[in-house]
Formats: structure tokens, sequence, C-alpha cells
């Protein structure tokens, strides 16, 4: 196989860049090619943003960790429609195989001693059930991303939870269960994902919310925003840390997305007044907040580090 491996190499990090040169197209152009070879893992990927973000550093080339806590259906349907679209076997029949990694990226890659030997996959997305709310549900999925893939290159930290309940209303396990999903969990997954992921060039990314900046708060949005203040205060605190290692750690703030998580207890005559509010008059998409998550997963972001990125239409601003 080792013959193989220089058309692995060149295929994932030198054709694109000549080809952009000598066709002299701007770097966006190269965002189809430059994640070849990478692994990401985006928790909480089965449906909504965390799906859309999954399709979309797949589109890049990326090999793909779908995780879900219960909805299997869905996650195996992205799953399925990533690799129906996949030219990925070609290349993983063409990269080198566990025993053949590059020594350069072995060293870079400080895996631990238990951790299972890599299996390069064939299939360009895998499904993985764990539950992203808790650290032993991150580790289980660091774990099986290793096992699966032998490297990680990305992490998305995507799954979170956004209750309303003002203070008179909220009790512990509505501020625990918050805390757990959104700051506690994908802190400790980085904390485990950072001393495996390839180095330099490992990318992290968090979810949060433009309501972190909005003035027009509702008292119920207490846990929901406190928490995503968390997020936000650790990623700029872990880019200064973990970029001495060569990564980025940046957080999207996106704004509303259509999703089951922000339709969740509000009558649509609520929605059309918060969509009123953004200058295009409409709610986002999914498929509106993934590719600025997968522009920072590129190599393109690297100079991208510590920023809280919030892609709102100009709700908030
Ligand atoms: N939607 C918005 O308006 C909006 C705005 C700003 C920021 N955000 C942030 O963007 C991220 C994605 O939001 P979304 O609207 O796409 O969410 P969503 O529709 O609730 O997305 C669901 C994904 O997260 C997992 N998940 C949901 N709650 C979970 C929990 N308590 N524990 C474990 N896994 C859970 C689900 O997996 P299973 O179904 O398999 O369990 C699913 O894969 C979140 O961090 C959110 O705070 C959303």
């Amino acid at each position: 196989m080792w013959r193989f491996t220089w058309i692995y190499y060149l295929v994932r990090d030198v054709t694109p860049r000549w080809l952009c040169d000598f066709c002299s197209v701007p770097n966006p152009w190269l965002n189809l090619l430059w994640n070849i070879g990478k692994v990401a893992l985006i928790t909480g990927s089965s449906k909504s943003t965390g799906a859309a973000i999954a399709k979309a550093l797949a589109a890049q080339g990326a090999s793909v960790v779908v995780n879900y806590s219960k909805d299997v259906k869905s996650a195996e349907e992205l799953a399925h429609q990533i690799n129906a679209a996949s030219l990925h076997s070609l290349f993983t029949s063409l990269s080198p195989s566990s025993s053949e990694i590059d020594p350069r990226e072995k060293s870079a890659n400080n895996h631990d001693a238990q951790t299972p030997g890599p299996r390069i996959q064939q299939q360009q997305a895998v499904v993985v059930k764990a539950d992203p709310s808790t650290v032993a549900g991150g580790q289980h999925l660091l774990q099986e991303t290793l096992r699966l893939f032998g490297r990680l290159d990305i992490l998305v930290l995507n799954a979170g939870l956004m209750g309303s309940k003002t203070l008179s209303e909220m009790d512990e396990t509505f501020f625990d269960a918050h805390f757990n999903v959104n700051v506690k969990a994908p802190l400790f997954l980085v904390k485990s994902a950072a001393k495996v992921m390839q180095k330099p060039g490992g990318r992290i990314i968090f979810l949060s919310t433009s309501l972190t900046a909005a003035s027009t708060l509702l008292p119920n949005a207490l846990c929901y925003v406190a928490s995503k203040g968390a997020v936000e205060q650790l990623s700029r605190v872990l880019a200064k840390d973990l970029g001495t290692q060569g990564f980025t750690v940046n957080t999207v703030a996106p704004g509303p997305v259509d999703t089951a998580l922000f339709r969740e207890g509000k009558p649509q005559y609520i929605i059309d007044g918060i969509a009123a509010q953004i200058p295009s008059r409409r709610i986002a998409e999914p498929e509106d907040i993934a590719p600025i998550v997968a522009f920072l997963a590129s190599p393109s972001a690297q100079w991208i580090n510590g920023q809280i990125i919030g892609v709102n239409g100009g709700y908030v601003v």
C-alpha cells in the first residue's frame, strides 16, 4: 500500500493548492477538497444544525462522526446520504493504512497507549450513539472516533439545550441540565480530545447564541444564555491555551435557526415576530450556519482564533 501513499498526500495536500494557483481561483474553491483525509466529530449531529455541519464538512472531504443520543433514524439517514454522495472510498483505498501512517503524523498524533489501533473506515460517515450531555458520553464518542478513523482533526461542540424558565420557575435540575450539556460535557470532551487531536491544525468549534449579545432578552432565557456565555468565555481562554499547540478554538453564535430546539413552545406569532426583527424577514436555516463552521475548520481560517463569530443575518448588530 505504501506505493500508493504519495498519491494520497498529493491529492490531499498538493493538488488543490496547485490547481487554485494555476487557475487563479480564490481560496473558497479550495473548500471542495481541503478536508480530505481529515476526521470531524460533531456532537448532536443527527438532525438540525449539527446535521448541516456534518454535511458541510463531508462536502469538503472530511470523514464525519454523526452523533445521536435518541434519534437513530435521522442519524442513519444522514450518514447514508453522505456515504451515497461520497467519493471517499476512492481516497481511503489510496490512503495509508494504520500501520503505514506517515511517521510525521504519527508523532504529532499523540495517541494514548491504551487507544486501540486505528481502523481506517471505507465509509465517509459513521453513526455513533452517545449522550453528549455527560462526560462519559463524550469519552465514548472520542474513543469510538479513534477506533473507527484513527485520528481526529475537527471537533464541533454542537449539542445544546435551550430551555425557557424564569428565575422563579427554574430549579437546580433545570440549571444542571443546561450547564451539563452546554458547558461541562463539551469542556471535558475538549480536554480529552486535545491530547489526541492532530497538531498543528486541530480545529475546535463551539456553538453559542446571538442572545449573549442581544438587548431584547426575555427573562426566561436565564439558564440558556448564562450557559452559552460560559461557552464563549471558555472558548476564548482555550484559544490562548491550546493555540500554543497549533489549535484554533472559536465559537459560532447563530441567531434564531429554524429547528425543533428553536420552535419548541413558541406559537407561530412569536416566531413571526422574531423573523420581523431580522433584516431579511426570515429565520435562518441550519444551512445558513454550517458553512461558517466549515470555513472555521478549514486551513484558510488558521488566523481566526479565540473569536465569537455572530451568524445571525443582522438580528443582532
Ligand atoms: N436553533 C436555534 O435557534 C439556535 C440559535 C442559536 C444557537 N443554537 C445552538 O446551536 C446548537 C444546535 O442547535 P439546534 O437548534 O440545531 O438543536 P436541535 O434541533 O435540538 O438539535 C438537535 C441535536 O442535538 C442533540 N441533542 C439535543 N438535545 C440534547 C440533549 N439534551 N442532550 C444530548 N443531545 C441533545 C440531538 O440528538 P438526538 O435527537 O439524537 O438526541 C440532535 O442531534 C445548540 O448548541 C444550540 O444552543 C441554536
